[in-house]
């Protein structure tokens, strides 16, 4: 059995990432993200207790476990130490499994100023503000600062007056540069101080482990749709989310990502602008918002919500190379009747079974829809596959048969514990 898992989500994001990763942190030895940064929210539930992640992969909650920030990840060091803290106020200590890449890129306060400056100028797409884009921008312009680089006083004295120099024009709209700087400067000592302990060399750590043959499990950001090539461009968010972005974003060779868990929600969520064919709005959409919770984990946003979508799914799990899927939220589909599944896409008198690549076309296809009875009764004691009620089996098996991936977990509720295995061996378990 592959020693690696790669955890990614099949669509908008927020599909239950973190609860998952967690429950799954048990049996591995490493949790890493490899992407994105604290753009992300992952909420995990176990023992009446709620944890909301942004930049540290869910398994730190698990005593013992590594936790690793790859060099792909964008890393707001003023972010992660308040993360540190929220972990260590509430009794977990990251001291000697946490462990940063140098050569990861840091979000500094002018990639927020010109997220939000963009977000307010007319230009905006619903970011996250957290400067996740700003921050890859600079990485791939060559002019981006490495937590290598903030470790060095003058260098990153230097880099700092070099890109303010670059962005000086579109920055002098919000303040004057000068007090920019000193933002950047605020607390540096600090900082660096709190960073350095964590900084190691995390391409040859997993290397090691992987050779040592310890479970390594990569915890993706945000979701294929949201995959700066994949997903539905330019409403995306800034990185490569698909499962083979942990090969560059954590310095692993991509032979070892064999084995890929996409998580989807049972129904499809939303968050910012862009894109989204079976997005609902009424009251069924009302309905499961609330029954769902269905509220941003990093900015409180409400989600838009819509139907499952197959061709959507389609993609996603094909440019993820999802071995396996777990389902999560079917418990939010209680008393929905009845329940629908987009299954084609139609663009005037044509009909789409492939997500269209056009950025105009995507905004005139009309879903066409298959319907299911749904379910009643509270299912989320189930525990074992058998437990739910038919129409609920109905769903999931029908939606397996047409993805042609085998759905290995079905999530019942927000707890760890709220969980059906359906097939122990694929998932570690
Ligand atoms: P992530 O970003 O993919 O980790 O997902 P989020 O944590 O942002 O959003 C998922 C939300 O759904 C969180 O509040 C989870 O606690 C919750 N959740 C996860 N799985 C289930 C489930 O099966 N049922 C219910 N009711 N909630 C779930
Ligand atoms: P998790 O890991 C849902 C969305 C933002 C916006 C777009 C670009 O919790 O699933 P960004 O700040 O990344 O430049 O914003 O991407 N977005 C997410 N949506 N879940 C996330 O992460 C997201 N991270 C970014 O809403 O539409
Ligand atoms: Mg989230």
């Amino acid at each position: 059995m592959s020693k690696t898992l790669s955890v990614v989500g099949v669509q908008w994001g927020d599909e239950g990432k973190g609860k998952i990763v967690h429950l799954l942190s048990r049996k591995s030895k490493w949790i890493v993200r490899y992407q994105g940064g604290n753009n992300a929210g992952h909420t995990v539930v176990f023992g009446g207790k709620k944890y909301a992640l942004h930049l540290v992969p869910s398994g730190i909650l698990v005593p013992g476990k590594k936790a690793v920030i790859g060099n792909g990840v964008v890393v707001d060091p003023n972010a992660l130490r308040e993360e540190v803290r929220m972990l260590s106020r509430r009794g977990i200590s990251v001291k000697g499994r946490l462990f940063v890449s140098p050569l990861a890129h840091v979000i500094l306060p002018y990639h927020i100023l010109l997220d939000v400056l963009r977000e307010e100028g007319g230009r905006g797409i619903g970011t996250t503000r957290r400067g996740i884009g700003p921050c890859y921008e600079d990485k791939v312009a060559r002019i981006g600062i490495r937590i290598v680089d903030f470790l060095e006083p003058d260098t990153f004295k230097a880099l700092v007056d070099k890109v303010l120099k670059v962005r000086e024009a579109e920055l002098s709209r919000s303040m004057p540069i000068r007090k920019i700087r000193a933002e950047v400067f605020k607390g540096y000592d600090s900082l660096r101080r709190f960073l350095k302990p964590f900084v190691a060399d995390t391409s040859n750590l997993l290397s090691r482990a992987l050779e040592k043959k310890e479970k390594v499990l990569f915890e993706g950001g945000q979701g294929a749709m949201l995959d700066l090539d994949f997903g539905t461009y330019p409403f995306v968010t800034s990185s490569n989310t698909i499962a083979g972005g942990a090969s560059a974003g954590a310095g692993v060779g991509a032979g070892h990502l064999n084995n890929v868990l996409g998580i989807m929600k049972a129904y499809t969520t939303r968050v910012g602008r862009g894109p989204f064919p079976t997005e609902k709005f009424g009251t069924v959409a009302d309905y499961i918002r609330s029954e769902g919770k269905e509220y941003g984990t990093t900015t409180g946003r409400p989600r838009r919500i819509g139907w499952l979508d197959l061709v959507q799914l389609k993609l996603a799990l094909q440019v993820s190379g999802a071995t396996q899927i777990a389902m999560t939220k079917l418990d939010t589909l209680t008393r929905v009747h009845p329940l629908k599944v987009c299954v084609a896409y139609k663009l005037g008198k044509k009909k789409l079974t492939s997500y269209p690549p056009s950025r105009s076309a995507i905004y005139d296809v009309e879903p066409v829809y298959t319907s299911f009875p749904g379910f009643s009764g509270d299912i989320s004691s189930c525990r074992k596959y058998s437990d739910l009620p038919k129409g609920a089996r109905d769903y999931v098996q029908w939606i397996e048969a047409e993805l042609g991936v085998p759905i290995t977990i079905v999530s019942v509720g927000q707890d760890r514990d709220q969980t059906i295995v359906r097939n122990k061996k694929a998932v570690w378990l």
